[in-house]
């Protein structure tokens, strides 16, 4: 029997089954080998939420959650946050290895020369109300953009893929911009291939009656910075979402599409907005130590702690504090600071999220930054999107070419009713 294998009996029948273990799983079809009878389906695992279940191989992000490490393609994210672009990662996440100088240049002139957008997208955004969440305008823009290039349906040819990802990094801020400035009323603002990727989105969002708009480099730095942060976190509920989609071989529009409607949920990206929310509603410091004990009672979430895989300080957390202090060197300091400070100062020393291991998450602070820096709330998961576009793609394009990965569909275990006749609708 192997060293690197499970022995399972199956009290039904006693026949004894040897699973082999490959990198700390047993894989889930080996276990229909384990059958009553030779008409038996075999046994199933049942995981609702995929609490334990790998649904990929990838080599694309690494998180170690009791020790609070994140690493894109091996390179901790304190160091890329610290020292790379938004960008350079982008292409980090998507090719595997760091660009050399003539890989970037082409990379940032291909993506800074597909921002622009058609012009009849302007037509759909002006469908939209007013006062539409900026969201919801988003996952419909993305989707359209699938109708203007047909051609993306090919996805056997690599070629065809590399031009819907890099048209796709390049006008998401685009899109975003376009949102946020619908619901203002003000004219649109065009991509300015002069700037940084980053620069550029500040550009078409805040861009008045100058003639060029200077980005603050602070600010375009920590913007930077936090897109370094959010570009990917492996299999989430939005990666999930855009592999499980675009393995039926819809075109990536569409799949990324369906990555920004999960993102749009409140347990996924919407966090940052309840923290703020939250720090609104305690209002001042000295009213922490109720709060608190609210949360110990049951009474109250403390938003923007705790997290299913890090039960440790939230690598990203940490790294976005340090920055909330440069950030607001340039902004008015966020008068809500002082209460996120005391509520981690106590949270971290209360029994009840020590013994619970509830650190920060990279929730906590990031609303605040963006709040300071005029986003409106909305904007809070738009912020999170975009940059998130390239970890879902890179995810998109290991799926499409991992020979392992079909189309994605669950088992189910059924507990519905059993065979019955029809009844008329006059006699039941
Ligand atoms: N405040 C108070 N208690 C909490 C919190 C919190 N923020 N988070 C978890 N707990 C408690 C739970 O009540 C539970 O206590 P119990 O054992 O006495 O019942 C225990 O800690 C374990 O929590 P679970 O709910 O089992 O943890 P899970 O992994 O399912 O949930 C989640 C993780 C959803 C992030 C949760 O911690 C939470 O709701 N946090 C607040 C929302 C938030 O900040 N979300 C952003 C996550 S980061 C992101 O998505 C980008």
């Amino acid at each position: 029997m192997s060293a690197k294998s499970l022995t399972v009996t199956d009290n039904r029948t006693g026949k004894v089954y040897e699973l082999p273990i490959e990198q700390g799983a047993i894989r889930a079809m080996d276990l229909r080998r384990i059958k009553v009878s030779e008409d038996d389906f075999g046994l199933m695992s049942y995981d609702p939420a995929f609490m334990n279940t790998a649904s990929a191989r990838s080599a694309i992000t690494f998180i170690d959650g009791d020790r609070g490490i994140l690493r894109y393609r091996g390179y901790p994210i304190e160091q890329l946050a610290e020292r790379s672009t938004y960008l350079e990662t982008a292409y980090l996440l998507l090719h595997g290895e760091l660009p050399t100088v003539s890989q970037m240049d082409e990379w940032v002139y291909q993506i800074t020369h597909h921002t622009w957008v058609h012009e009849n997208l302007k037509k759909v955004m002006e469908g939209f109300h007013y006062d539409a969440h900026a969201m919801g305008m988003l996952v419909s823009m993305v989707s359209a953009l699938s109708t203007f290039y047909p051609e993306a349906k090919d996805g056997t040819d690599g070629e065809t893929r590399k031009l819907q990802i890099v048209r796709l990094i390049a006008k998401m801020p685009t899109l975003a911009a376009f949102a946020y400035r619908h619901n203002l009323g003000m004219p649109y603002a065009y991509p300015d291939n002069h700037l940084s990727y980053a620069g550029n989105f500040l550009n078409m969002l805040f861009k008045a009656t100058e003639v060029k708009y200077e980005p603050h480099p602070t600010l375009e730095r920590a913007l930077e910075a936090l897109f370094i942060l959010h570009a990917d976190h492996e299999q989430n509920c939005s990666t999930n979402a855009v592999r499980s989609v675009g393995s039926s071989r819809v075109d990536p529009y569409c799949a990324v599409a369906s990555g920004v409607a999960a993102l749009y949920g409140p347990l996924h990206g919407g966090a940052n907005e309840a923290v703020v929310r939250m720090l609104q509603a305690i209002g001042s410091k000295d009213r922490v130590p109720q709060f608190i004990k609210q949360v110990e009672q049951g009474k109250a979430k403390l938003m923007g702690f705790g997290h299913r895989v890090y039960k440790n300080y939230d690598p990203r957390a940490k790294i976005i504090k340090r920055m909330a202090d440069e950030t607001f060197e340039v902004t008015r300091p966020n008068p809500l600071l002082p209460i996120a400070l005391e509520l981690e100062r106590i949270a971290l020393e209360d029994d009840y999220f020590v013994s619970r291991k509830l650190y920060p998450n990279v929730d906590f602070y990031s609303g605040l930054i963006y709040q300071a820096m005029g986003f409106p709330v909305e904007m809070f998961p738009v912020l999170f999107a975009i940059p998130r576009t390239a970890g879902w793609l890179a995810q998109w394009q290991e799926m499409i070419e991992d020979p392992e990965q079909k189309i994605a569909r669950p088992r189910q275990i059924y507990v519905g009713a059993g065979e019955r006749e029809y009844v008329p609708m006059g006699m039941r």
